[in-house]
């Protein structure tokens, strides 16, 4: 149990599960946003993470008279794509995190990412409680919008009380299958051996109470230790993106430790413009002398509904410009903006390091090339194979994977993350001579400059854009059918 007064970090929780589970609009119902229907094609690409606040949680809970007392200061939410070929995102996501939701569309029971998810879970041994959702899809369901599930249960039909409980009994049938003990969680009498089933619906909103109260209570009750603050930095970048206003900016999550503006800090990065190849070209830090940058501001992005929690905030805030509200310091966890120099050569899905007193700079760098590892292992030993491009690290590795000898099998002469440039179009182009099919470009979810496909087309080096991958992939394969002809 908590003492008052303890130092906690919020706990970080992970959704996984299969393509459409409901995963994004799960979170969108707690936010009350739509993230999910601007995707393309519905599909997540990438892991992002949301903050709700305690107070937050407090308010949609409310309902169900828990007389729990919230010790944590809040819940961070990290969003995974179920696609199959981002392995490495929910990967990177499950490692991130203390406690999972597992997502399991309630019509379609366990599918191979729930497996996948499933086993990335057991084997970090991470706590996770099942999400039963879409529960508003059973024939003749009654809407009790954002009702505890007990409560919404009460008000069904005999039949859909009996179609309910039917296909209840078939997923944990499968659970066990998978070696899982899985209980409704409120019959579960022993928490900890036997995983919690709550039935949720993305849409209308039964059993989200029931789901976030669950979350909290049970990281509160067993994860004491892993939730003390610790002073100790551990933060992993999540994207690089274009702000109106801020220039280059890295979306973070800070999972333990304190950042400040001004802290000297180094990322991973690739240097843009360089002919050399990629692993030369590899530079540590995000600026360009090779000194490490400057964090100028800490942002906490605020949508609209939050302006509440804004107010109570202030005490912290500096000023606000816009959805951001700037700090001084953030404490973790925490999902953060961070505005830099040089920030546009840095590489997500890696790790952010704070350069302290007595740290060695030449060892943090070498401490951020680890993560570029496993990607450059990815480029075939022949030299021979087309050139992929992606907007992330996360991605790239995705896209990799897709491509793999196992998988599709398109060979893989060179990588690089970000916009096409004619450096890169120059690299593709030597294929040309070697095979022509391979004077390719697969570029996934980034922009081509002007200057780049002129120069492709005069080259004669093939680029395929899409933001789905395996439509890169009936692309290329178009192509390679057309050549062969
Ligand atoms: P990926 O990111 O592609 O892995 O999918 P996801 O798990 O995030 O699923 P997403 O949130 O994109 O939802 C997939 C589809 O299911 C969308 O059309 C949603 O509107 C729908 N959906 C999600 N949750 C529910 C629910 O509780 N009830 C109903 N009826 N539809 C839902
Ligand atoms: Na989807
Ligand atoms: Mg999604």
């Amino acid at each position: 149990p908590v003492q008052s007064g303890q130092n906690l970090r919020s706990p970080i929780c992970c959704i996984m599960g299969h393509v459409d589970a409901g995963k994004t609009k799960l979170l969108d119902c707690i936010r009350g946003t739509n993230v999910q229907e601007g995707e393309a094609g519905e599909i997540t690409q990438q892991i992002g993470a949301t903050y709700f606040p305690a107070q937050n949680i407090r308010e949609r809970t409310r309902e169900l008279k828990a007389d729990a007392k919230l010790n944590v200061p809040g819940l961070l939410v990290i969003d995974t794509p179920g696609h199959e070929s981002f392995t490495n995102l929910r990967s990177r996501g499950s490692g991130l995190c203390d406690i999972a939701i597992l997502v399991v569309d309630i019509m379609h029971g366990l599918e191979p990412q729930t497996i996948e998810s499933l086993n990335l879970l057991k084997m970090r041994n991470t706590e996770f409680i099942v999400a039963r959702n879409k529960v508003d899809r059973l024939y003749g369901w009654k809407t009790c919008k954002n009702a505890p599930i007990t409560k919404a249960m009460k008000q069904q039909s005999k039949d859909v009380q009996f179609e309910f409980n039917t296909r209840l009994t078939q997923v944990v049938t499968q659970f066990k299958e998978q070696g899982l003990n899985t209980e409704l969680y409120y019959k579960n009498k022993e928490m900890g051996e036997t995983f919690s089933i709550v039935p949720t619906s993305a849409i209308s909103g039964e059993g989200i109470p029931d789901m976030l109260l669950l979350l909290v209570q049970w990281t509160q009750k067993t994860m004491i230790k892993r939730l003390t603050f610790s002073n100790e930095m551990q933060c992993t970048v999540l994207e690089v993106k274009v702000i109106e206003g801020y220039g280059t900016t890295i979306d973070v999550v800070l999972v333990n430790g304190v950042l400040h503006e001004g802290d000297q800090i180094v990322v991973c990065g690739l240097q843009v413009g360089s002919n050399c190849d990629l692993n030369q070209s590899i530079v540590n830090t995000a600026s360009d002398e090779g000194a490490p940058s400057q964090v100028t501001w800490l942002l906490l992005e605020l949508a609209l509904h939050e302006i509440d929690i804004v107010e109570s905030l202030k005490t912290i805030a500096q000023l606000v410009i816009g959805t951001y509200l700037h700090h001084k310091e953030i404490k973790a966890a925490q999902g953060i903006k961070i505005t830099a120099q040089g920030l546009e050569h840095a590489i997500a899905g890696t790790s952010l390091y704070v350069v302290g007193p007595h740290d060695d700079l030449e060892d943090i760098k070498e401490a951020t090339m680890e993560d570029m590892k496993s990607v450059m292992s990815r480029i075939d030993k022949s030299g021979e194979g087309v050139y992929v491009q992606a907007s992330t690290l996360g991605s790239l590795e995705a896209l990799l994977e897709f491509l793999k000898p196992s998988a599709v099998n398109i060979p893989v002469s060179g990588i690089s993350i970000g916009p096409v440039h004619k450096k890169d179009v120059i690299k593709a182009s030597v294929m040309l001579e070697k095979k022509k099919e391979y004077g390719t470009i697969l570029a996934f979810d980034v922009k081509i400059t002007q200057e780049a496909r002129e120069l492709a087309d005069e080259l004669g080096v093939k680029i395929f854009i899409a933001d789905i991958i395996y439509h890169l992939f009936d692309q290329f394969k178009a192509y390679i059918d057309n050549l062969k002809k």
